[in-house]
């Protein structure tokens, strides 16, 4: 593609709305919808500001899904308004209830969040400190090691087997003073994923010199796996009380913005969990639209094939113009790009299309989060010209960008 259409594209692509227009309708929204403003932009244009920011990309950062929450979440989600003026209690319990029915476990043995990403920041305040460490992957989901680097807890990060598969044969052979194994399954940013039996080999080695560290299962990408060698690391629960597990309605579910993850384990490693949660942390449109989504498995089982069929598209165009692609079971692929990963994500950000942050030590390799078929194939047009580009290939030094400290 010629710089002249890139350029075209990046300008199509980034669509502006001023950004005095932007904060004149957002005060005024505040206000609410009888007194949306007839002069700045619509209402739909300005709620659609508010979820892009003032420059539109195609979004294959965050390992988000493009295709939102199911209709039963909608309905349920728009019905909660009525209860806005409610605190959460109803809701939020039932959403409880309704997990642990799920799971098959007690009412005592789940707690929810406002994203899962709060559970693990939690459970390793629980359970780390300067005398017990962290023991986690290189690259791996960073949020307990950014807590446990704020609270001065030792962080052993185990790199990554070059397939992408995390080695957790070393990772249980570090545990010995550690207070707290993160095992992230799938692995974000690696995609692949830890056979049931590797994660309770795992749990076996670690119980034979750490008997009391906590073993946290983090399975964000759950419900896209296909492989049968997986197995969630709940059933490992029941039988090992300092086994936690956790999920979240920010991925399959469609409702990044909603913000609920949920944690399963024995109840008293969840209540040292919960002392360091905020109370009533959910709201009732949040809970009302998770309990919806998980009585809606068809929805989730259309978007399992809807992944399923963008990602094989992204790898076979990926692997098409010669790039490794690690095996991925989520909804992202790492792709060695065999060059500085930083450079290209500018180029590509500059030219529309927003692919994660590098995440070292991988630093030639690019996590691109699976969109739509639509989008997948836009990004493609895109990106392989980008990286065919020999000025893709020449490192400039990129610095980070702010969106570089997002934790997804
Ligand atoms: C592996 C993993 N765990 C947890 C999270 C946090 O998700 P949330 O806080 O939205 O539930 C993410 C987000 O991308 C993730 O990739």
């Amino acid at each position: 593609m010629s710089s002249q259409a890139r350029h075209a594209l990046a300008t199509q692509a980034s669509r502006r709305l001023s950004r005095r227009a932007l904060g004149r309708s957002l005060a005024v929204a505040t206000l609410g919808a009888s007194v949306w403003p007839r002069t700045a932009f619509s209402r739909s244009e300005a709620v659609k500001a508010v979820a892009i920011g003032d420059v539109q990309p195609l979004r294959l950062g965050s390992n988000e899904n493009p295709y939102g929450p199911g209709p039963a979440a909608l309905e349920a989600l728009r019905a909660s308004l009525g209860e806005a003026n409610r605190y959460p209690f109803a809701f939020t319990s039932q959403l409880r209830e309704a997990l642990a029915t799920f799971h098959d476990v007690g009412r005592d043995g789940v707690v929810v969040a406002p994203g899962s990403g709060e559970i693990l920041r939690a459970t390793t305040l629980a359970f780390t400190s300067s005398s017990h460490g962290l023991v986690t992957a290189a690259p791996t989901f960073e949020a307990p090691s950014r807590t446990a680097a704020e609270i001065g807890a030792p962080i052993q990060a185990v790199p990554v087997q070059r397939s992408g598969a995390l080695d957790l044969i070393a990772m249980a052979a570090r545990a010995e003073r550690a207070g707290l194994v993160f095992v992230c399954n799938p692995n974000n940013p690696t995609g692949g994923i830890s056979s049931a039996e590797a994660v309770a080999e795992l749990v076996a080695r670690v119980r034979r010199t750490a008997p009391d560290a906590v073993i946290l299962v983090d399975e964000a990408y759950y419900e896209y796996v296909e492989d049968r060698s997986y197995a969630t690391a709940i059933r490992l629960t029941r039988a090992d009380p300092r086994v936690i597990v956790s999920r979240t309605f920010s991925k399959i579910h469609g409702m990044a913005g909603l913000r609920v993850g949920y944690a399963i384990a024995h109840p008293d490693t969840l209540s040292a969990v919960e002392q360091h949660l905020a109370r009533n942390g959910l709201s009732n449109a949040s809970a009302a639209a998770s309990l919806a989504s998980l009585g809606d498995q068809e929805h989730l089982a259309r978007q399992r094939a809807l992944n399923r069929e963008a990602r094989a598209f992204t790898r076979q165009a990926c692997e098409g113009a010669g790039y490794r692609v690690l095996a991925s079971e989520a909804n992202f692929l790492m792709v060695d790009l065999g060059r500085d990963a930083a450079t290209v994500q500018a180029m590509c950000r500059e030219a529309g299309v927003a692919i994660a942050r590098p995440f070292p030590p991988l630093r030639t390799h690019a996590r691109i989060s699976i969109g739509t078929m639509d989008e997948m194939r836009r990004a493609m047009e895109i990106m392989l010209p980008i990286l065919a580009d020999p000025a893709s290939a020449r490192y400039e030094g990129v610095a980070g960008t702010a969106e570089w400290q997002g934790e997804c």
